[in-house]
């Protein structure tokens, strides 16, 4: 690639937005959260009236749909079609059905064309599933982050409880272990470790840990 590339995979709730996010600040990378993007379509579909069954209409609405990122804090800002959607893509609801909508097949192509657009004008690091896999098949590097579900249920818990946002760990568990059921075994481009991927266990690791070791291995494939 012309551009440097980082591609970061593994399951929900695993710290990828997060790192991510510090990593693309201190290199000056593009950051982008490819979930983000499967979660607006979860929304377009919401707002468009459509049941998240409804494959051949979500697959209609998608030439109509324009996401774009702005820079925020703590997370960037998510605009679906000009309108800001950055709380809506995270509501229990549209966690609970993003994995249906991002199972099919137009929505994927979709997605996926415009996240390769990304990297042609910048050097990025990329968060999601499929990246190191299918996206982006030839970045420099290829993180797989990976945590035990109970330590992700924790901080999935300790997020939504500073957001105002009431449900229990056990459910919250439960809607974790769902959702990695569902995206590792989806037909299309299922959540798996790319062969050359290396493997970032979060378990038990602070933030910062986790920060400088990424930054040691992309800066060792620089
Ligand atoms: O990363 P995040 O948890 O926000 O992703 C939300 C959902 O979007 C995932 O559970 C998955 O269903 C879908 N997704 C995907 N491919 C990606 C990124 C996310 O299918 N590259």
């Amino acid at each position: 690639p012309a551009f440097f590339q980082v591609a970061i995979d593994g399951p929900a709730s695993a710290g990828k937005s997060t790192i991510a996010k510090i990593l693309a600040q201190n290199l000056h990378f593009v950051y982008v959260d490819t979930g983000a993007m499967y979660r607006a379509v979860t929304v377009a579909a919401k707002k468009a009236g459509l049941s998240y069954e409804d494959e051949a209409g979500i697959t209609a609405l998608l030439p109509k749909i324009t996401i774009e990122f702005k820079p925020g804090t703590p997370v960037q800002r998510v605009f679906l079609n000009g309108q800001e959607v950055t709380d809506e893509i995270r509501s229990t609801e549209t966690t609970n059905n993003v994995s249906l909508v991002s199972s099919y097949a137009a929505v994927r192509k979709d997605m996926v064309n415009k996240q390769r657009e990304m990297t042609e004008k910048n050097p990025v690091i990329m968060d999601g599933r499929d990246i190191g896999t299918t996206v982006l098949p030839n970045a420099q590097v290829k993180i797989f982050l990976v945590a035990s579900v109970d330590e992700r249920a924790e901080r999935r818990y300790k997020e939504n409880k500073q957001k105002g946002m009431a449900v229990d760990l056990k459910t919250l568990k439960e809607e974790i272990e769902a959702r990695d059921y569902k995206d590792s075994h989806r037909a299309i481009s299922p959540l798996t470790k790319a062969d050359d991927a290396i493997v970032v266990d979060t378990t038990g690791i602070g933030i910062d840990q986790v920060v400088a070791k990424i930054k040691t291995i992309i800066e060792e494939h620089q």
